[in-house]
């Protein structure tokens, strides 16, 4: 029989599964019928940073000329802010761009990448999809067990991802785990820090009396197998936009722009970031909503008995006693779009993200209606 385009296809690209999103806010309104807010994605609940609606709105007059390949005027600032040459930050559309250019540089099949189970679903996609193997070591207690991945490092071994905090956890581990976790690993081992949450971490890392990170402090020192990945998604609020940088090794960075697709960092992108990297209120306003709404949530899931990890992030993560899947759709009923972790393997789990202190309050209204638990008083 002839074979077709697809049965050209290799067996790992054909048992890929997709990324699974959060669900679009216009598709849940459709389907709903109602007015919704969304509370699946980890967005900033405040918006962009309005500096960055501004030079977007400016930038949008110039895109009928192509970006700068290496957007250089945001790799110097962010040098600047971070105490690092440019030489060492590589900028991308987003953390996933990057991920997608170090998988591409690094792996090939027949070697591995480790990361932990219960972490960010893309992990396990860009490896796959290079034909390379996954491995997810077990948490502990909703936690990365660093010695468990820090045995688990072999041979074939390549890279490393810990996601710091961890999506869908929201737990983290503090700069001491992190340079005891580095002084286990191979100088052959790339190590990449997942900072995509580093300014709500911060934040509670002081409220806490720890210290959150020293990942720089690696990159400062030429330390060559140390990444470092922060993104404009989250804090910054423009996950719309695709922005994300890497910093690290600039022999690795350089053979990273070779790999990664030309002009993947749009003019307005570039643009946005530049403003919105000196927008401290937008900052200072979304981390300590966040931090207070965090709080108030935890109170809340307490007084219905809900059990609900604590964050270092701007979502919580927490179990019902049902079908997430069937939960989620649920909320949604109510007008409220929160994240299944079913897709993540875990059945009965749910994240919702920290929204403005009045999204928090009618996600807790939905809440409470539907597990049907009276408060206690
Ligand atoms: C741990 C982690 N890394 C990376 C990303 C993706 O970030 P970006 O929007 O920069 O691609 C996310 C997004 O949810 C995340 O949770």
């Amino acid at each position: 029989m002839k074979k077709t385009v697809l049965d050209q296809i290799p067996e790992h690209i054909r048992a890929l599964v997709g990324y699974v999103p959060g669900k679009p806010m216009r598709q849940a309104q459709r389907e709903s019928g109602k007015t919704m807010i969304k509370m699946a994605s980890n967005e900033n609940p405040f918006g962009p940073s309005p500096l960055a609606v501004e030079a977007i709105r400016t930038a949008a007059a110039e895109v009928n000329l192509y970006p700068d390949n290496d957007a250089s005027e945001l790799r110097q600032a962010l040098a600047a802010r971070h105490q690092l040459a440019e030489e060492q930050i590589f900028i991308a559309d987003g953390s996933l761009g990057i991920l997608d250019v170090l998988a591409r540089t690094l792996l090939v099949p027949g070697t591995n990448c480790i990361s932990s189970e219960r972490s960010f679903i893309s992990y396990p996609l860009v490896t796959r999809t290079i034909g390379a193997q996954f491995i997810d070591v077990p948490m502990k207690q909703d936690t990365y067990d660093l010695d468990a991945i820090a045995a688990t490092i072999h041979e074939q071994t390549r890279v490393v991802i810990l996601a710091n905090p961890n999506n869908p956890t929201g737990t983290m581990f503090d700069a001491d785990a992190t340079e005891a976790f580095l002084s286990r690993v191979p100088e052959n081992v790339l190590v990449v820090l997942d900072e995509a949450y580093s300014d709500f971490a911060e934040y509670f890392a002081r409220q806490r009396g720890i210290t959150y990170s020293r990942s720089f402090e690696y990159v400062r020192a030429g330390r060559q197998n140390v990444l470092v990945l922060r993104t404009f998604s989250k804090a910054h609020g423009l996950a719309g936009i695709r922005l994300g940088y890497a910093c690290g090794d600039p022999e690795l960075l350089r053979i990273f722009a070779r790999v990664r697709n030309s002009f993947s960092i749009s003019v307005v992108a570039e643009a946005a970031g530049l403003a919105a990297i000196r927008d401290e209120n937008h900052i200072r306003k979304t981390v300590e909503n966040n931090a207070i709404g965090a709080k108030w949530l935890m109170e809340r899931f307490a007084e219905i008995g809900i059990h609900a990890v604590p964050t270092s992030a701007n979502f919580i993560y927490f179990t019902v006693d049902e079908d997430a899947g069937a939960f989620a759709h649920r909320m949604q009923a109510e007008g409220v779009i929160v994240r299944s972790l079913a897709p993540w393997g875990i059945p009965n789990a749910i994240r919702v993200s920290i929204g403005t202190p009045e999204q928090n309050e009618i996600f807790f209204r939905a809440l409470k209606k539907l597990t049907r638990q009276a408060v206690t008083p």
